[in-house]
């Protein structure tokens, strides 16, 4: 019944979403990863598609049972793992999208270096792990942006000292223009807020860095509000 009351406003969307956390191996059992479930990009990829979209959903490291919601016919979903991998999916699905979504948690740090063998205690001493920074996957896609084509940031923020939520705002809209994204949505995340749980609050920012809404509840609700705020800035509609 919820299908039928759904409204159909996306219709004609080609939309790439990516959800899930990168994982960068160290070696054959080990990765350095984040806490990121997925669920907030799946939740908005079966939102878009029981709207009518088509969408694309690269899902990094996402366990089975969260994908659920997303299997739709007009979802496909790409499995990545690292974020060369996830920066590879999101380009090729980024060509034929006119919005993008990059929901994932992107690692910032790869080691140099992946150990063809398991590190062992035996070898002695405490393993130093080179990092090099990972590419910023959707600068990339800002720079390589079709015509019209809407990107959606995310930002996981901590509160600033004593929870200073302007402060808070304010590393955000810097975030915004130093990637150059139309909408930025920013998750205030702590030790118990965010990632793993199943609610979920959120501030998206309008392209001019003005609060455009504000929205909470579960993750399908929050994906809703968030494209409540595209729909009007997707030029390439019908309707
Ligand atoms: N992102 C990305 N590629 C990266 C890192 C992040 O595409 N290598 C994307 C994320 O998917 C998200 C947005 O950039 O949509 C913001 O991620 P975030 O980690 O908050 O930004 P960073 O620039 O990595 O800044 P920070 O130092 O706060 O982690
Ligand atoms: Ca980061």
């Amino acid at each position: 019944a919820l299908a039928l009351l759904a409204p159909r406003d996306l219709e004609g969307l080609r939309i790439a979403i990516s959800a899930g956390g990168t994982r960068e191996p160290i070696d054959p059992v080990r990765y350095l990863g984040n806490r990121s479930s997925g669920r907030q990009g799946v939740a908005l990829a079966a939102e878009a598609a029981a709207r009518g979209a088509e969408v694309t959903l690269v899902a990094a490291n996402v366990a089975g049972d969260v994908l659920a919601p997303a299997q739709h016919p007009s979802v496909r979903i790409r499995h990545v793992g690292t974020a060369a991998e996830l920066g590879q999916a999101m380009a090729e699905a980024a060509a034929s999208a006119d919005a993008i979504v990059m929901a994932a948690a992107v690692a910032d740090y790869r080691p140099v270096e992946v150990s063809p063998r398991k590190l062992t205690k035996e070898a002695g001493g405490i393993p130093a792990i080179e990092l090099a920074e990972n590419e910023d996957i959707v600068a990339g896609l800002v720079r390589a942006r079709r015509d019209g084509q809407l990107i959606v940031g995310f930002a996981a923020e901590t509160p600033g000292t004593e929870g200073d939520q302007e402060e808070l705002l304010a590393r955000a809209r810097r975030k915004q223009q130093r990637k150059g994204v139309d909408l930025l949505v920013v998750n205030e995340v702590g030790w118990e807020r965010g990632f793993e749980a199943v609610e979920n609050a959120v501030i998206v920012l309008a392209p001019d860095g003005a609060v455009a809404a504000t929205a909470s509840g579960s993750k399908r609700e929050v994906a809703a509000g968030i494209l409540d705020v595209l729909r009007p800035l997707w030029t390439g509609s019908r309707g």
